[in-house]
């Protein structure tokens, strides 16, 4: 009797997440190998520069043992507000940008807390599933350095989240760069691109450019891994004076070279986002389930669909594969957007159900075999994709 109690509360807790979730246009998990290279700062920076466009933007922090954000926003002192219908939103800072973090959930910012991988995963889910934050444009998420089990919520709670990978020029944070690509890809995160942040020097003294170190690691992994290489931002001592006063750099000195650098950060990371999702449309990119039984055995009957293997697809070739099991209660088109799975595989649809499923902009590739195995399925779609 309690079990199902409990199950009722997470079907509504799963509910009001996927409601909210469906009304953020796109989710930016700002990530990088180690800590110290600057990732607050970009997320903030380029949240508030996205904020500067007129676009509606949210600003996360994930981070439950030190977050960083309200600081750099000088907005330690901002309550959550309590919406009409009870919720609690998230707070504002700005007519466009809201921001969460842990901070004003603590009893005192002293409090040493210690927090377990699955207290971590529900706390991030109640961060976007109990509070509101209303239509947005972007969501950038500020997560603790490294790929532990924050980053690892988001991807799972979000999976059309894209990763920021924010780099420095220094050969080891480029190695830690290539355990966060490694990482990103293993758990389904698309890369939006990296940045390279202390790249270069802004002379204190006369504002200008200078390079003490060398710069375009960044641009050189990003060639080899192909993904987008995004902007690089200079060492500028104001973005520590910024961070600490409260006022982001790119709204504090808007005229300076490092803001104008967070600026063009800005307008690559919006164009990136609109060639993600043109990506999906010209199928370059393709997310496509197949109702399974066993590893091997593609599952024919719809009663029975509730194991699915999940490709992702980009030019023609698999970069993953990962089995995810449906709730059993949660509907085959709610589970397919939640995965935003861009098609599906299926073994001699009836047309009521193919239809519904198109009808619902998810495409459906049909196989008039059963026995084959969905890995060569797949592999054997994308060859004939190949020829034509
Ligand atoms: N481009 C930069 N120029 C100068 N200082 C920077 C720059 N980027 C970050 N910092 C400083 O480096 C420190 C670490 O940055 P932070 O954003 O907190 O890193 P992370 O979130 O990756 O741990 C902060 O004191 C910050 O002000
Ligand atoms: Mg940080």
């Amino acid at each position: 009797m309690i079990k199902k109690e409990k199950s009722f509360i997470m079907e509504q807790q799963d509910k009001k997440l996927r409601e909210q979730l469906s009304k953020i246009k796109h989710k930016i998990l700002v990530m990088s190998g180690k800590g110290g290279v600057g990732k607050s700062t970009v997320a903030v920076n380029v949240a508030v520069g996205l904020s500067l466009q007129d676009l509606m933007v949210g600003l996360l922090d994930v981070d439950l043992h030190g977050p960083n954000v309200p600081k750099m926003l000088g907005a330690r002192d901002l309550k959550l507000s309590r919406k009409p219908d009870g919720r609690l939103g998230a707070i504002k800072y700005s007519p466009n940008l809201k921001f969460l973090s842990i901070e004003p959930f603590l009893p005192s910012e002293d409090t040493a807390v210690i927090w377990r991988g699955p207290i971590k995963h529900s706390a991030i889910r109640q961060f976007i599933g109990d509070i509101d934050w209303g239509e947005l444009d972007y969501l950038v998420i500020d997560a603790p350095p490294g790929t532990g089990d924050e980053p690892l919520t988001v991807a799972k709670t979000m999976p059309d989240a894209y990763a920021l990978v924010v780099t420095t020029p220094q050969e080891v944070s480029l190695i830690d760069v290539k355990k966060a690509i490694k990482f990103c890809q293993k758990i389904k995160l698309r890369i939006l691109g990296i940045v390279e942040n202390m790249s270069g020097f802004i002379c204190p003294h006369c504002g200008k450019p200078v390079d003490i170190f060398k710069k375009g690691g960044g641009q050189k992994l990003a060639d080899e891994w192909g993904v987008r290489f995004l902007g690089r931002i200079p060492i500028d001592p104001r973005i520590v004076d910024t961070g600490d006063a409260g006022k982001p750099l790119i709204a504090a000195y808007p005229e300076s070279t490092t803001a104008k650098a967070f600026e063009e950060l800005v307008r690559n990371i919006i164009v990136a986002t609109e060639e993600m999702k043109k990506d999906i449309l010209e199928e370059k990119f393709m997310r496509i389930a197949v109702p399974i039984s066993s590893p091997s055995k593609i599952e024919s009957d719809p009663e029975k669909f509730e194991l699915f293997a999940i490709y992702d697809i980009e030019n023609n070739k698999i970069l993953v594969k990962d089995v995810v099991k449906k709730a059993e209660n949660q509907g085959l088109i709610d589970f397919l957007k939640e995965q935003v799975a861009t098609h599906i595989l299926l073994f001699d649809p009836p047309k009521d159900l193919a239809d519904y499923i198109s009808q619902n902009e998810i495409k459906i590739l049909v196989t008039d075999t059963s026995t084959e195995s969905p890995d060569n399925l797949i592999e054997d779609f994308l060859k004939e994709r190949q020829l034509h």
